[in-house]
């Protein structure tokens, strides 16, 4: 067709023809870097941009795991590395009521009975020499925790009133971390020989 017109018209229609023609075939050079241009802009960054968003997406709850995970371990590595500073301890009156208390580690349970105005006696204040703060660890568990009576204790608690294989003196328990939630019973009576008149014999 376009031989035909440059037949028809001569040179100038044919330079005339080839110049039109050209912006279609320059349309066409053209427009691919358009196409291009226009399915990168409509097609290819929006994919690109959904899968950064994605990648930024997935980066922040790795970033809130890793933050998750670190304080779940700082939790843990302080719940399992941190002391107790005081722990539970349950006393059982002469009539059968209970006091809960919070005892710091490192006190005696004389100590805390006084403190919280439990009605135990003291009578030689904690020196070995009375049974008066006699009291009675109501679980074997936590009996089996406590420190081995000394042969002072063992002599005082002889002398005790109501002694039973639980028996202790409260001067002598200290509160440490595994005795926490220990139950203590104190006996109905206690004998204070220093009132009594008793006078314990020399071993
Ligand atoms: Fe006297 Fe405990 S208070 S022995």
């Amino acid at each position: 067709m376009l031989l035909s017109k440059v037949s028809k018209g001569g040179l100038w229609n044919w330079m005339l023809l080839r110049q039109l023609s050209t912006p279609i075939t320059r349309a066409g050079y053209i427009q691919r870097p358009y196409s291009y241009s226009y399915s990168y802009t409509h097609y290819l960054q929006p994919l690109i941009d959904s899968q950064t968003e994605t990648k930024v997406v997935q980066g922040s709850i790795f970033q809130k795991h890793q933050q998750f995970s670190t304080t779940t371990t700082s939790n843990a590595s302080k719940e399992g590395g941190e002391k107790k500073e005081s722990i539970s301890v349950t006393f059982v009156d002469k009539d059968g009521e209970e006091k809960h208390l919070k005892v710091p580690i490192g006190m005696s349970m004389l100590e805390a009975a006084h403190e919280n105005d439990i009605e135990l006696e003291g009578a030689c204040e904690g020196s070995l020499a009375c049974s008066t703060c006699h009291v009675i660890v109501k679980d074997m568990e936590y009996y089996n925790k406590l420190e081995e009576p000394t042969d002072e204790e063992n002599d005082m608690l002889d002398l005790a009133f109501g002694l039973t294989e639980t028996s202790r003196l409260g001067c002598q328990v200290i509160a440490k971390s595994e005795l926490d939630g220990i139950r203590l019973a104190i006996p109905a009576a206690t004998r204070n020989f220093a009132v009594d008149g008793y006078v314990p014999k020399p071993h």
